[in-house]
């Protein structure tokens, strides 16, 4: 019997190959691992490389071990490949977890805009006192926006009007205008139905006024009218009080200053007591202040009897009725309440500004 020198490292390759096998964290790792000790280069390739020169006995003898300890490898190395391939699909299954507790994404909210807000409010105080909302065009003729309202072609208030004048398809300009105010929905109003009447009326309006910290060339208006039998100044007052009292606060007075609208006889302009110094014209600390720059009074609109001219124009008889009117310009109330320095942030839709105001 022949004695054949056991290759002293075979036991040692195995250990070492199923250590390295066993420490593989990941799929590459154990392709690599494989590579390194089942492959041609590897040490057990060696061995098997070197069976030709052995004797026919311990050619088997050995290559029943070598062929012992290389299944020995790769069914581990297959149970490693499975455990790996479990655990990266794992990763994968975890990563792409969608947490369905997280709540949701909010879209933002929109909201009316404050000259919006300020439309409704104002009309709100005057459909609260009886009054119903009518509108007109913005395009409007000459002779409603002007002659109705006691304005003639040659009169001279209308150039306290920049007008804009609309050409129309026939070539023909001065009978149409983009509407300087919303009086004439006055006589619209009137036309369109026999007193008693009264009606609240929000509108844009249109000048060619150069824009800056006070003017824009559209801005908003609320008309007021009345009409009935026996209406007077004193019905007139009544209604501002009331109006300024909900706008600008319980505590609030108004006087009336006489001025001169081509539409009203006699006409004033209302003031209505400081709602930031309560009237006093100063400050806790003594400063001027800056709402009615000392005054006590801060201006809020025009007003007046309805012109006998205009209630006859209207089909009205001025002998039977009487009534009054009122113009409020809105971006100024919304300017005056909430302390706005300039007109233009209102038209200019800057979302920081918009989602504060
Ligand atoms: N329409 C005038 C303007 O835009 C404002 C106005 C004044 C309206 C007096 C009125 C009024 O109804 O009575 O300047």
């Amino acid at each position: 019997m022949t004695t054949q020198p056991v290759p002293p490292d075979l036991d040692a390759h195995l250990a070492a190959g199923t250590a390295a096998l066993e420490a593989a964290t990941d799929l590459d790792a154990l392709d690599r691992a494989e590579q390194a000790h089942l492959g041609r280069r590897s040490a057990i390739g060696e061995v098997q490389r070197s069976l030709g020169g052995l004797d026919a006995d311990a050619r088997r003898q050995i290559g029943a071990r070598l062929n012992a300890a290389r299944a020995t490898l790769k069914a581990l190395a297959e149970r490693r490949r499975a455990e790996l391939e479990a655990a990266r699909d794992d990763a994968l299954l975890e990563a792409g977890r969608i947490d369905v507790t997280l709540p949701g994404r909010v879209p933002p909210r929109g909201a009316a805009h404050p000259l919006a807000r300020t439309i409704d409010e104002v009309t709100d105080i005057f459909v609260g006192l009886g009054y119903r909302i009518a509108e007109g065009p913005e395009v409007e003729t000459d002779w409603h926006n002007f002659q109705a309202l006691n304005i003639p072609p040659d009169h001279p208030a209308r150039s306290m009007q920049d007008t804009l004048y609309v050409t129309e398809p026939d070539g023909e300009v001065g009978r149409l205008v983009l509407r300087t105010h919303t009086s004439p929905v006055q006589v619209r109003s009137m036309l369109a139905g026999p007193p008693p009447l009264f009606v609240a009326v929000p509108g844009r309006v249109y000048r060619a006024d150069t824009p800056d910290a006070t003017h824009l060339p559209v801005f908003h208006q609320v008309e007021l009218l009345a009409v009935d039998e026996g209406l007077t100044m004193g019905d007139l007052k009544g209604t501002l009080l009331a109006f300024a009292r909900a706008y600008f606060g319980e505590g609030r007075e108004i006087r009336l200053r006489p001025s001169y609208f081509p539409f009203t006889e006699p006409s004033a302009e209302v003031d209505v007591s400081c709602f930031t110094c309560d009237g006093r014209g100063r400050t806790g600390d003594g400063a001027t202040c800056r709402t009615c720059r000392g005054e006590g009074w801060v201006e809020i609109l025009g007003c007046g009897m309805v012109h006998p001219n205009v209630l006859a124009g209207a089909g009205y008889d001025p002998d039977k009725v009487s009534g009054f009117a009122a113009g409020l310009g809105v971006e100024r109330l919304y300017m005056l309440r909430s302390g706005l320095a300039d007109l233009r942030t209102m038209a200019e839709n800057d979302v920081r500004w918009l989602a504060r105001a």
